[in-house]
């Protein structure tokens, strides 16, 4: 989890980075949070990306719901995008990028071909918010540990390439990309889905609101992953998630607190089931 702060300084570092970065490639591989395909990506995105191809990844897609996925899958492809439902971590749900990437491509690919320039390398950068999973994708694209960069916007390197099969040149340092935190509701789901620090926001108030999120989306997984009766009631919600996690603070009494910090750390982390915040239709995309 990191602990990126974004001041408004950062933001003009980090936009300045991701366009001198942009110069130097033809393609854009965005990532954005398969839980919450829309909060988690840019809004500039489309502006700073003009001229240039764009590959959809929608990362983590082992921790969202599987027909929720399918269905952004088809949204996205409807609005024309090349997308990739991914759990980066893995080799074999990358197989398929260097095909994606020459589709994505094909309009670049083909112009090259009439200039002459055959064997012209694609050059693609990786871009997202921060904790989205550009590190992991980009080791497992390339194949060893070699992208670690600081999360720091701003942070200059000589520029890397990792020359990948099939003419693909992959820069070596993602794009951080800033998320959309005007909208408290998307500063909500980024919270609840750890990609900006929980403690931003009241975590009492986050709690509650994942609770009842959940109880209108997906109605009974969280009473029976905690193996308690369901309630309309977050706060006796909570108490009874204290209750049988024995969550209890100095005096014994029971510790509500423990209780929000318990449904927090183990949804953030999946451990509460396969869960997408976001469907498509709930934001323009
Ligand atoms: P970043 O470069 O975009 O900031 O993200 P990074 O690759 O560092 O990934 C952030 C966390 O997300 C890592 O967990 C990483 O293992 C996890 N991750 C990345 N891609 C996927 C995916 O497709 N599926 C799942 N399930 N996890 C993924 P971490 O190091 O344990 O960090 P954290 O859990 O403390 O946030």
């Amino acid at each position: 989890m990191n602990d990126i702060q974004w001041y408004p300084g950062h933001m003009t570092k980090a936009k300045r980075q991701m366009q001198e970065d942009l110069k130097l490639v033809d393609l854009i591989i965005e990532l954005a949070d398969a839980r919450i395909p829309a909060a988690s990506r840019n809004p500039d995105i489309r502006q700073l990306g003009q001229g240039k191809a764009r590959l959809i990844v929608l990362n983590k897609a082992d921790m969202a719901d599987e027909a929720v996925n399918r269905a952004w899958l088809n949204a996205f492809q409807k609005e024309g995008y090349t997308v990739l439902l991914a759990d980066s971590r893995k080799r074999s749900d990358l197989n398929k990028i260097n095909a994606l990437i020459q589709e994505a491509c094909r309009e670049r690919i083909e112009r090259n071909k009439r200039r002459g320039f055959k064997n012209k390398p694609i050059r693609a950068m990786v871009a997202g918010i921060p904790n989205v999973g550009k590190s992991t994708f980009i080791n497992t694209v390339a194949g060893r540990a070699s992208a670690k960069t600081g999360n720091q916007p701003g942070v200059t390197k000589g520029k890397q390439w990792i020359h990948l099969k099939n003419g693909l040149d992959l820069l070596d340092t993602p794009g951080i990309l800033w998320p959309k935190f005007e909208d408290p509701h998307v500063g909500e789901l980024l919270a609840m889905t750890g990609s900006i620090r929980q403690d931003i926001l009241n975590r009492d108030e986050l709690a509650v609101r994942l609770i009842r999120l959940m109880q209108d989306e997906y109605p009974g997984v969280l009473a029976d992953y905690y193996k308690i009766e369901e309630t309309d009631d977050p706060a006796e919600f909570l108490q009874r998630i204290a209750e049988v996690r024995n969550c209890v603070a100095k005096g014994n009494e029971l510790s509500v607190d423990k209780a929000i910090q318990i449904l927090l750390e183990e949804f953030r982390n999946g451990k509460v089931g396969r869960i997408s915040l976001e469907k498509p239709g709930d934001a323009a995309l």
